[in-house]
């Protein structure tokens, strides 16, 4: 079959590399894709939330199959463009309905489906600019530090965590008042704060059934020992070595059951990933937030360790036999490292020339921000190339991908040499 990957990053190179191993891919396109994604597929200039562009080209090129990389076509509803429009009936969109994609969308939104089905998550309220007052008076009664977070979408900036009480009423006005994060901060929720370990948990599902993708952790950090600004994510490491089989049967009864038994009950269609934000706080988990989409980069360790046919379980999900699908995972433990341009998360260049990529060795490389420039590739994004390896454990690895990492030039490279370290303790 012919198959449409929507987006352009690490992301979506790992998908669309997975999906062209396929025996029952025909073709792969990605809109818009990079550097990298040229190299399995042909890469389309449509812009991902340009529906009537992707709808002219599915019909075009007779596509079967849509894989929806980012957040933002779902959330504007691509799910739904396709399944209102009688010409687009022989495609199946990997990606929830509009109503789903809430879960992501808004934060409000996923804390009142949490709460109503009884989802382990931090207690929380929310507050627009009527009543701003209250929302001072709720942070009176949580202990420091304060966490509060935009309702709606902002890029990933739109959550705040802070020691002094003063200081967050202060960034609670700014918020709800002036327009912080646009209008992503008309309403915030205000929460508890969780003291544990950060991890991720993926599911795949057709609404009904699911399977549950390997566990990873990402690296947010710009600098090493998690300090400095907040990025896409330098890195990611699967499995998770303290997401053992006991924690992790807490996450699927917990969380992941009564995740999907909610989708039902409140009938959202739901055909895609779920990717699950989780606190291990004193061995319980704790749900930090939905995405309705894979993450970058984690997606650059959890799609490589899947051994089955990622095609043939999404056409599982569009005949209605996704649940009879046999699903394996590969033990070894994978490694990403993230190579970024120099100054990024704040002001980078682009177009600087990258070389290199032949010498990469033990490991597979996925591009982020790149592009085609004449005969060469050059950066074209803050993050560039994902570089990962599989290794017998973190540490085995790890030093495959940094190994890579040394071996590609381009003018300004940073990235942190530290990925994985912190669980190196955990996993002896
Ligand atoms: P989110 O966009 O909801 O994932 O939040 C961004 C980051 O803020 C998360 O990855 C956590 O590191 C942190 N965070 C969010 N909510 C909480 C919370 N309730 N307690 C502690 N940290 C949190
Ligand atoms: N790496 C975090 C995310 O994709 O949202």
């Amino acid at each position: 079959m012919n198959v449409l990957v929507l987006g352009s990053g690490g992301r979506e190179h790992a998908l669309s590399w997975k999906i062209a191993q396929s025996s029952m891919c025909e073709k792969i396109f990605i809109a818009p894709g990079n550097s990298g994604t040229k190299l399995v597929g042909e890469n389309v200039d449509i812009n991902v939330t340009d529906f009537e562009a992707i709808k002219k080209f599915v019909i075009e090129k007779s596509i079967e199959m849509v894989v929806v990389g980012p957040e933002d076509p779902l959330v504007l509803g691509i799910y739904d463009f396709f399944q209102q429009d009688k010409d687009l009936k022989e495609a199946c969109l990997i990606g929830p309905s509009k109503e789903g994609a809430k879960l992501e969308g808004s934060k409000e939104f996923s804390k009142q489906f949490m709460e109503k089905h009884s989802i382990p998550t931090a207690k929380y309220q929310s507050f627009t600019k009527t009543n701003l007052e209250h929302g001072y008076a709720f942070l009176e009664t949580l202990s420091p530090p304060y966490v509060l977070k935009a309702d709606g979408l902002a890029a990933g900036k739109g959550v705040l965590i802070l020691d002094d009480l003063n200081e967050a009423k202060k960034e609670l006005k700014l918020m709800l008042t002036q327009s912080k994060f646009g209008a992503a901060s008309d309403k915030v929720v205000i929460e508890e704060f969780l003291d544990g370990i950060e991890l991720s948990v993926f599911v795949l599902t057709d609404g009904k059934d699911y399977k549950v993708l390997p566990s990873a952790k990402d690296y947010k950090r710009i600098g090493e020992g998690d300090k400095g600004l907040n990025t896409g994510g330098m890195g990611a490491i699967s499995p998770v070595p303290f997401a053992d089989k006991f924690f992790l049967e807490k996450v699927e009864d917990r969380i992941i059951k009564p995740t999907i038994e909610g989708l039902k009950s409140q009938e959202i269609e739901y055909k895609g990933f779920i990717f699950i934000g989780l606190m291990n706080v004193k061995g319980d988990p704790f749900v930090i937030e939905y995405n309705v989409r894979m993450g970058d980069p984690e997606t650059e360790v959890v799609i490589p360790r899947i051994k089955s046919d990622l095609l043939n379980l999404f056409k599982g999900i569009a005949d209605g036999t996704f649940g009879e699908k046999d699903f394996y995972v590969d033990q070894d433990f994978a490694a990403t490292v993230m190579l970024v341009s120099g100054g990024y998360p704040e002001a980078y260049q682009k177009g600087k020339v990258i070389s290199g990529l032949d010498n990469v060795e033990n490991g597979m490389v996925f591009h982020a921000g790149t592009k085609d420039d004449g005969d060469q590739i050059v950066t074209n994004g803050g993050r560039v190339l994902a570089l990962t390896s599989f290794g017998r454990d973190i540490e085995d690895a790890t030093s495959k991908a940094f190994a890579n990492a040394e071996k590609i030039e381009s003018e300004g490279k940073n990235y942190r040499k530290d990925i994985g370290l912190d669980l190196l303790k955990q996993e002896a």
